[in-house]
């Protein structure tokens, strides 16, 4: 599924679009911007082409593309939604590094948040990061997510082996923290 369009001050969410796959697989170029996830090799037009058609079509994904000032910058979503049970894996790429540390992934994480939480049944996000991921580890904790584990020396980067860090966003501390008005 797409998700529906999510108006922010410095982002704004709306439904990925078919002809934006070739500057999506032109992110994943960038090691710099594939330092911090596990995708490292880039998919290709085609390859993103069939992504997005396979996100439109899946009922366990809500995928948006992120916009700023106008022009794609990201996407967002959540995948491997399990609907029985209220969870999912969250996730967040802004491939234009140009626009990094403007506070998007903060208000983008925190408006997918509230969408999940009061438009879907879902109750649990799961997400993560690696270590030394400061923009990642600080954005998710400010839309609410805790830390709940980690898997030790998980990912290989820049010749050394990382530790990737767990974390989960709850609804009821969601709510907790951001009461209904
Ligand atoms: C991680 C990523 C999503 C962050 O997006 P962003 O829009 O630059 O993040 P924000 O501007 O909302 O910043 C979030 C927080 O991190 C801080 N921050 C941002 N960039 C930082 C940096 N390079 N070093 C230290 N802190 C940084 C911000 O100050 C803010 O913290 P604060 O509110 O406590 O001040 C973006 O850099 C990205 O897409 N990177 C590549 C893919 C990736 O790592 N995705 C996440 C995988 S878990």
């Amino acid at each position: 599924m797409y998700g529906p369009v999510l108006r922010g001050q410095v982002a704004l969410m709306r439904p990925p679009r078919l002809e934006e796959a070739a500057a999506m697989s032109g992110w994943f170029e960038d090691l710099e911007v594939t330092a911090t996830i596990l995708r490292r090799f880039p998919p290709g037009v085609p390859a993103e082409e069939e992504w997005l058609r396979q996100a439109a079509a899946d009922p366990t994904a809500i995928q948006w593309a992120v916009e700023h000032d106008g022009r794609l910058v990201g996407t967002t979503g959540v995948h491997q939604i399990d609907w029985a049970n209220g969870f999912g894996t969250t996730g967040t790429v802004l491939g234009d590094k140009s626009v990094w540390h403007r506070g998007i992934a903060k208000e983008v994480m925190a408006m997918r948040a509230r969408f999940l939480f009061l438009e879907t049944t879902l109750r649990r996000l799961r997400s993560g990061y690696l270590v030394g991921n400061v923009a990642s580890a600080r954005a998710q904790a400010a839309a609410g997510y805790r830390e709940v584990g980690r898997w030790h020396e998980a990912y290989f980067r820049d010749g050394a082996w990382v530790d990737m860090v767990l974390t989960e966003l709850r609804r009821e501390d969601w709510l907790a923290a951001n009461p209904p008005s």
